[in-house]
């Protein structure tokens, strides 16, 4: 326990354990540089991209000796080992893999939705989409490395060459799962996988969450889905699309096919919401395992609209290897219109609504509405512009609290991790949650 602030606010003195880094030793040059000249300012700026891109997609070896995070946060010596080892009745924290996605003027959400998910023992991936400028790309890699935290985590990444998202298209799920990919070549410890739009914010803290998924087994899948296929679902369903993302570099309208097709017969088809909380072993299977199943489904769904929403609950299901970890949850808060089609932006009238519902997540929500503030003051305890604070912060309460850094395996749950835990056990309850899988 030592406040690195000392250290780090320095940037004239590399801390010795990431001096070999090509990234710190750029911050350096770029924070060092009194008057930096515009031409070299982007130079550099470009490089740091496609050095994190690079970071990316090197070996997982060559990356984990690139990206260690700062040893304060994850202290090895002996007295937090026996304390720990001590407390047999809490199994180790879970970690978890968010990919946090925009559009052009997303990138404020986009920071705000980082710092108020943000825990050192997960991984972060930030998107903005190919409709906001490279600039935005830039700066909000410049912020993500001028954060003390994140920089000594190591922890935030920003995707540097943008993917195409056509939300009514195919796109997304070619996207999601990219974005998986790097998660998985980023680290090996994650557990879970979480994709939140810029439009949603967490209902609890990452101690809460952490905590109470530490006590759930680790290949369980939270997905909501359903295999009725009603009139209204299917005429959405049988037209043939081609997502403009996936073949031409500008956007345009999507194209849809004069002749519609049947449902599918080889498979049974599930339909769902876009959002879920997967599992690393699913995302694996997904785009590294052997069994053809999720190719063929994605080939299937590469012409079928709003993709995303079914695509992983239908290899979820089709899989005998998976469809017994699928919960019919996926904990998210959200409320559909009037007409049951797009979803109604929250506010302050809902809020009680959304933390008595025990979800861990809800969305939408318009840009810095008051009800985010709300849930920042009455839920997370978080002062703007700074992360939660959690078991790992030890300094004095205040901004600065998140700047004296403890073990990061230490949770400290609040008031959310009960309502979670009130959730979770309902929904697995007597066996219940089986007879709602995969139906
Ligand atoms: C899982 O798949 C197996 C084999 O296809 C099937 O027998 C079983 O009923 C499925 N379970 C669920 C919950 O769908
Ligand atoms: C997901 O399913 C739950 C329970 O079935 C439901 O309460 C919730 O509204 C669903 N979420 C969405 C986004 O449809
Ligand atoms: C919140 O939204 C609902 C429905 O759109 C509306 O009736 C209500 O007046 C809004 N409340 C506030 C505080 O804006
Ligand atoms: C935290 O920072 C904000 C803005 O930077 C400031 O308004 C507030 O007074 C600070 N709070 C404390 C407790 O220092
Ligand atoms: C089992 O679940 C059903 C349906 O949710 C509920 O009505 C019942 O009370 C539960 N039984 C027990 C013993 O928890």
């Amino acid at each position: 326990m030592q406040n690195p602030g000392t250290t780090t606010t320095s940037p004239t003195t590399p801390k010795p354990q990431c001096s070999s880094s090509s990234l710190s030793f750029l911050t350096t040059t770029l924070i060092k540089d009194p008057k930096p000249k515009p031409i070299l300012y982007t130079f550099l700026a470009l490089s740091l991209f496609s050095i994190l891109l690079i970071l990316s997609l090197t070996s997982s070896s060559r990356s984990s000796t690139h990206t260690r995070p700062d040893p304060f946060l994850y202290p090895t010596h002996q007295t937090h080992r026996i304390i720990y080892d001590q407390d047999k009745t809490t199994p180790p924290p879970p970690s978890i893999a968010y990919l946090i996605s925009g559009s052009k003027g997303d990138s404020g959400r986009i920071l705000r939705l980082l710092y108020a998910t943000y825990h050192p023992l997960n991984q972060y991936l930030l998107h903005l989409d190919p409709s906001a400028p490279q600039s935005d790309r830039e700066k909000l890699a410049l912020v993500v490395q001028s954060n003390t935290v994140f920089e000594a985590a190591k922890n935030v990444h920003v995707m540097g060459k943008p993917d195409f998202v056509y939300v009514k298209g195919s796109s997304p799920v070619s996207f999601t799962l990219h974005a998986a990919a790097i998660l998985i070549r980023l680290s090996l410890r994650w557990d879970w996988f979480v994709s939140l739009s810029a439009d949603s914010y967490p209902l609890v803290t990452q101690d809460d969450l952490l905590h109470i998924m530490s006590f759930l087994p680790k290949d369980m899948n939270f997905v909501n889905h359903s295999s009725y296929i009603g009139w209204k679902e299917s005429k959405k369903l049988k037209p043939i699309i081609v997502d403009p993302g996936l073949y031409l570099s500008e956007g345009t309208e999507m194209f849809y096919a004069t002749q519609k097709r049947e449902l599918p017969s080889a498979y049974r088809m599930f339909t769902g919401s876009s959002f879920s909380i997967l599992s690393r072993n699913f995302m694996e299977f997904c785009i590294l395992g052997v069994d053809n199943l999720p190719r063929i489904l994605l080939m299937y769904f590469s012409n079928t609209p709003s993709s995303l929403s079914n695509y992983f609950p239908t290899v979820l299901c089709n899989s005998r290897q998976f469809n017994k970890t699928v919960i019919n949850q996926d904990l998210l808060y959200a409320v559909y219109d009037s007409h049951r089609n797009n979803l109604r932006p929250l506010n302050s009238t809902d809020f009680d609504n959304m933390i008595h519902s025990g979800a861990v997540f809800a969305k939408k929500f318009q840009p810095d509405d008051p009800v985010l503030d709300l849930i920042d003051q009455k839920i997370l305890n978080r002062s703007p512009g700074s992360v939660v604070p959690g078991g790992w912060c030890l300094g004095e309460p205040g901004n600065s609290t998140c700047l004296t850094w403890g073990d990061a395996s230490i949770l400290r749950p609040g008031k959310g991790s009960k309502r979670l835990e009130k959730a979770i056990v309902e929904l697995l309850s007597n066996g219940t949650f089986r007879s709602r899988q995969c139906i």
